[in-house]
């Protein structure tokens, strides 16, 4: 499957996207003012993460809160490791990034006398989580998306996955590595295109189906990551992963989030004794940062030995609740649950990947022309932990540094016609044990879960690094030898995202937010506390 030239009809266009959330729509809305844009997006553009995001966006519209107040917040829950010229960037930009969205059609849910309804979530010390009721990510999604679909220079395509990036090293073209573009599938057809671009943007998201358990949809396996890897860029905190303390617990909710704003107002979590259970472990008690709470959930699973513990809310006005709650009340009801009268049973599970492809300010990797935002990068703002709501302000606040650089560089920007290969197939045949991903695919998000978990060791993290060596081998000989379809592309990124997972948990001795081991349980010194950084060896 090397792709020598032949000719493939080209799908050319000044700026390619790729991911269809708050990030890719946003830039893409940006840009296409002023440029041709082509959004590729996996599945239907509405399965992004951000369609799923409950509790909100953060950002400083109140009186009663200041941008300092939001920045040592942010500090706080990165245990150390934020850099703080990047959390001041965002959270400056916070009131901007709301009015964008309103300008753009989304609504968030007022209080009586008009001002935005502000809740509040773990970590906060201040009301400023602005939400659409428990559906917040669907709201943002309906709008943006509507305006993307209607647009006149955006083409958006479904059921398109992106391959690999195209970049100038790739083509053999000589100055530094620039991204042309990228190999896409059309998942329907089978076939692979060659979509060149002056400029991409990846904008695909987090990597939660790594860990067998989470709260992310299914497009969530690390693809952009894996891919910006592949292409050179520096990888970044991919140890960081953070587990989301209150995923419903019951055999028929599949990846469904209880979500923080119920602690946020006033859900207590309790043992399967009825005990409250937070207070001993951080001053905040049941609003303490998110790391901290999911250890603590964990520490209480392992010694009582119950399955999960409990999220009752029972103690507010029942109508109040389904009004604030919908989907979540709604959702719980389907399984036999009234949360209006019944403790919810939660456990943590993975939720959010902090690390990422690194970018600058402008939102560049350092494969030139090569944008991205969202959960995707590690820019600097999330640290060590993310503080809740803060990811899809920073979605917003790095689309647009993102689009207006990408504006101010394309006039410069030769249309790309250079020797950029169509996909070649090879001697690639169609599989007959299609059993070969599902069992790699399980396998791995096993062993990530069990050894690469909440709580780790170093035995834990080298027996996944021996497994994963092992597994990577087999799949590599599967991609080159048979004809790729999505879920063997997935499979490939995921065990990329999984190795390197694995080798930034391997680099940290030491604990620090969300990366937890009980061979080195303290946490080293602030002020030499570095990134764990990776490379492809190729790029190096
Ligand atoms: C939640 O609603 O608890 C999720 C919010 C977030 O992850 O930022």
């Amino acid at each position: 499957m090397s792709p020598p030239a032949n000719g493939s009809k080209p799908n050319d266009a000044d700026v390619l996207v790729l991911g269809s959330g708050i990030a890719g729509l946003f830039y893409a809305l940006r840009v296409a003012a002023h440029a041709r844009v082509v959004l590729v997006t996996k599945k239907q553009a509405a399965q992004a993460a951000t369609n799923f995001a409950q509790g909100g966006i953060a950002a400083v519209v109140s009186g009663d809160d200041t941008v300092e107040d939001h920045i040592r917040d942010t500090l706080e829950a990165g245990a150390g490791l934020c850099r703080e010229e990047i959390v001041r960037f965002v959270i400056e930009r916070g009131a901007d990034a709301i009015a964008s969205l309103l300008e753009l059609g989304v609504e968030f849910d007022r209080d009586a006398e008009g001002g935005f309804a502000l809740g509040r979530e773990g970590g906060h010390k201040r009301r400023r989580v602005l939400h659409h009721r428990d559906a917040t990510g669907r709201e943002i999604e309906r709008a943006l998306l509507a305006r993307a679909r209607a647009h006149p220079n955006i083409t958006l395509l479904e059921d398109f996955m992106a391959v690999d990036l195209l970049t100038s090293r790739r083509a053999g073209l000589p100055g530094p590595n620039r991204a042309l573009g990228a190999y896409v599938l059309d998942s329907h057809r089978g076939t692979v295109h060659r979509f060149r671009a002056r400029a991409t943007f990846l904008a695909t998201g987090g990597a939660g189906k790594v860990y067998l358990y989470t709260s992310n949809p299914d497009i969530a396996s690390g693809d952009g990551i894996a891919m910006a890897y592949r292409a050179g860029a520096s990888v970044a905190n991919m140890e960081f992963i953070q587990f989301h303390p209150t995923c419903l617990f019951h055999s028929q909710a599949k990846s469904f989030l209880i979500s923080e704003a119920v602690r946020g107002e006033g859900g207590v979590l309790r043992n399967a004794a009825g005990e409250a259970f937070m207070a001993p472990y951080h001053p905040m008690a049941d609003l303490a940062p998110r790391d901290v709470v999911a250890r603590a959930i964990d520490t209480e699973l392992k010694r009582t030995g119950e399955d999960s513990v409990f999220l009752d809310i029972t103690q507010r006005e029942a109508g109040w609740l389904r009004e604030r709650f919908p989907t979540i009340h709604q959702r719980c009801l389907e399984l036999g649950i009234d949360l209006t009268r019944d403790p919810i049973p939660v456990v943590p599970a993975a939720h959010y990947c902090c690390g990422g492809v690194v970018t600058d300010m402008r939102g560049e990797t350092d494969v030139v022309n090569l944008f991205a935002a969202g959960e995707v990068t590690c820019t600097g703002l999330h640290g060590a932990n993310r503080l809740a709501s803060n990811s899809l302000l920073e979605g917003v606040v790095f689309a647009e540094a993102a689009a207006t650089e990408t504006l101010t560089r394309l006039p410069d920007l030769p249309a790309i016609d250079g020797p950029i290969a169509a996909w070649h197939e090879g001697a690639a045949t169609e599989s007959s044990e299609a059993v070969v991903i599902t069992q790699n695919w399980d396998e791995i998000r096993r062993f990530m879960w069990n050894y690469v978990g909440i709580v780790r060791t170093d035995k834990r993290l080298a027996r996944a690094q021996r497994r994963i060596v092992l597994l990577r081998d087999e799949i590599t000989e599967y991609y080159w030898n048979f004809r790729i379809t999505p879920p063997l592309l997935e499979l490939r990124n995921l065990a990329t995202v999984a190795r390197l997972v694995i080798s930034c948990a391997s680099q940290r001795k030491e604990s620090r937010g969300l990366h937890y081991t009980l061979d080195h349980p303290g946490r080293g010194d602030d002020e030499l506390a570095e990134d764990t950084l990776i490379r492809h060896p190729d790029a190096l």
